[in-house]
Formats: structure tokens, sequence, C-alpha cells
């Protein structure tokens, strides 16, 4: 059943391009330059979005904030079901309140949507478990198809759900009119590739189990990230964390001089998101602090940029794509990492201790 695979959570990881296929493909409408999501909420009918999630969820969901940001220009909070859910969230009838759920199960998650209704929101589940409770109670469920998810870490159905949250961002870019025909039908053709880049960034699993196998005896990892890279950090420390059991941080890049830097030397190995991006050189000079104070830095930067090589010592490389984009493609290395850890250090993979694959406990 794990098809040949040693865990689920490799045959995971390798299933998603064609689970990006079937979150994407039939939904990407090139000549109308727009999406068909089969949703009967009203795009135009909203003036703020709040996406609550857990985990995983919300990093797919703090990647979406900058999707809905860059392409349909609308104010976005994004929170942790948990929080939300015992705050006082500002919310009313043009609030747009997005759960974002693997198992649709999570109980926070659920409470939050009950939350935003009772403040007015109109709500849509982006889901993978079909009739789940969460699909139950929100007005709309936009499925993100990625098959049932076995492994405890959530792979395929993250990368899913940043399709999903790309397909949101263009569906209400363009019924708010914030996003042109031209810019749209080049998002498309970028969405429309996915699959295959995605084919492409596995390939390069040699040179990630080469890091894993330098790296496995460290006892933290730091993660950084800019902009829509930040929460591609914060998902690589949590699948390290979660099945590797090392212990593993994020920073959004630009806060590391506000503390975190002072845990650098030469025994940390730091991955930073570098892809290309207008913050490239930002980031290029983050890594340049962290070299200079002895850190080890392992780049995931965009194939053909030769000019990283003289800053980092070791660079994964993923195919080109779209800034807003990149974070697809970047999960996979970093996922890849994960796992390729924990085999090393013997974990138990796909049942990593004291974790359930969906919480319905508080
Ligand atoms: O089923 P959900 O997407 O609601 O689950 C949310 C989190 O519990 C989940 O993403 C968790 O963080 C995973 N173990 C991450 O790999």
């Amino acid at each position: 059943e794990k098809g040949g695979y040693p865990h689920y959570m490799l045959k995971e990881i390798y299933e998603q391009p064609w689970v990006l296929e079937n979150t994407l493909g039939g939904r990407l409408r090139e000549e109308e330059a727009g999406v068909e999501l089969g949703l009967r909420l009203d795009p135009a009918a909203f003036d703020k979005v709040h996406i609550v999630a857990c985990g995983t969820a919300y990093y797919a969901g703090w990647v979406g904030k900058y999707l809905l940001e860059a392409l349909a220009r609308i104010p976005v909070e994004v929170d942790v079901a948990s929080e939300y859910r015992y705050r006082n969230p500002v919310v009313d009838g043009k609030t747009l309140a997005i759960a974002i759920s693997q198992s649709g199960e999570t109980i926070d998650t659920l409470e939050a949507v009950r939350q935003a209704k009772r403040g007015g929101a109109s709500t849509l589940g982006v889901i993978n478990a079909k009739g789940s409770s969460i699909t139950r109670e929100t007005d709309d469920t936009l499925y993100i198809h990625a098959g049932p998810e076995i492994g405890v870490a959530s792979t395929k159905a993250y990368t899913a759900m940043l399709g999903a949250m790309a397909l949101i961002a263009v569906w209400m870019g363009r019924a708010r009119g914030t996003l042109s025909q031209a810019e749209a039908r080049s998002f498309l053709a970028e969405l429309r590739k996915l699959p295959r880049l995605v084919e492409r960034a596995l390939e390069m699993r040699p040179a990630v189990a080469h890091v894993a196998e330098k790296y496995h005896q460290a006892v933290d990892y730091l993660f950084l990230g800019r902009h829509i890279q930040a929460p591609t950090a914060y998902e690589g420390a949590l699948k390290l964390k979660e099945i590797s059991y090392i212990h593993a941080e994020a920073y959004p890049a630009g806060e590391m001089k506000h503390g975190p830097i002072a845990l650098i030397d030469e025994r940390l190995p730091v991955v930073v998101l570098a892809t290309e991006s207008p913050l490239y050189e930002k980031t290029v000079s983050n890594i340049q602090e962290v070299r200079a104070r002895g850190g080890r830095v392992i780049a995931v930067a965009t194939e053909g940029d030769q000019e990283i090589r003289k800053f980092a010592q070791d660079v994964l490389y993923v195919p080109k794509t779209s800034p807003l984009l990149a974070p697809v493609v970047s999960a996979v290395p970093l996922q890849l990492l994960a796992y390729e850890t924990a085999v090393l250090l013997g974990r138990d993979v796909d049942q990593p201790r004291n974790l359930a694959k969906s919480v319905t406990v508080e």
C-alpha cells in the first residue's frame, strides 16, 4: 500500500506532481483569464479576509495572505485557529473567513469557523477530506484533492493547499478588478507548469540527502526566509522537528538581527530560502551575516543562480517559477531534508512520537 516506498511520507512527497495536477488542472481557464472553482460565494462581496488553520495548514494560510494581497488587494489576517477562537476578532457580513485543513476535523479550526460565523462572516473551507466536519459547517468548500494523506507529517496536502490558495487569489483578484487579464493569464501559465516543476524539484533528492548526511547530528537548525518565503522557513522547521526531533526555529530573515543571530556558531546549520525575488539581495546579505559568524548556510536557490555558491556552503536548487509560487517548489527540498534526516536518525517517520494525524481535542 506504500507503493514500493519505505514510508508513506516519502510516497506522499513523490505524489505531489499529480496531486497538484488534481488541485489545479481542471480549474484553470486560460482562455477566460480566470479560474472555475464551482463556488456559490460571490468573490466580489467581501472587504476583508480572515484565514484560520493550525500547524502546516496555518503556514499555507500565511502564504495565502501574500497571494491575496498581491493579486486581490484585499486586507488579510491570518491566525492560528486556537488563538482566533479565543480572541474577539472584528468580523462582519463583508468578511470572508477561510478555514484550511487537511483532515477537516481539527477542533480548533472548526471552532474558529463557528466564531467567524457568529460575527456574521461568510465561510469557505479549503479542505482535503470529503464530507469532513468543517465542510459541513462552512458555506462553501474548495477541495484540494490531494487524496488520502497517511503520514502524520503533512506534505502533499501542504503543496495542494498552496495551489488552492493561489486559485482563490486569482478568483478574488479577477472579481475585484485588481488582476488584469494579461496578469491573470501569465500567472495561470505558471500554475499550469507547477506539477512539472515539482517533479523536477524531486530530482534534487541526492543533493538533499548529502546535506542531511552532513548535518543530521546537529542539535539545532535555523530556517530563514523573507516575504512569501517566510512561511516556507517555518514549515521547513516544523517538518524537521516533527519527524527528526531536532530542535528547529524559523524566523523572517529580517528579524535575525533582533535576537536569533546570537545563536549562530559553527555548529548551527542555517537553511536560507534565497529563491529569485525582489528581496533576493537582502536575503544574500543575511547569508553573509550568518557566514561572518561561522554559521553553516544551506541555501534553497533558483536553478541557474551561480552567484549564491559564493556565499552558501550548500545549495539546493529548485526550478524557476513566479516568486509568488516559489513556496510550492521550495517546500519539496525541505520535506526531503526532514525525511532524510529522520531516516538517518532512525526515527519513526510516519508515526512520530506524541503526535496524531488529526487533532480533534483541544
Ligand atoms: O488536518 P489539519 O490540516 O487541520 O491539521 C493541522 C495540523 O494539525 C497539521 O498540519 C500538523 O501540524 C501536521 N502534523 C504538520 O505536519
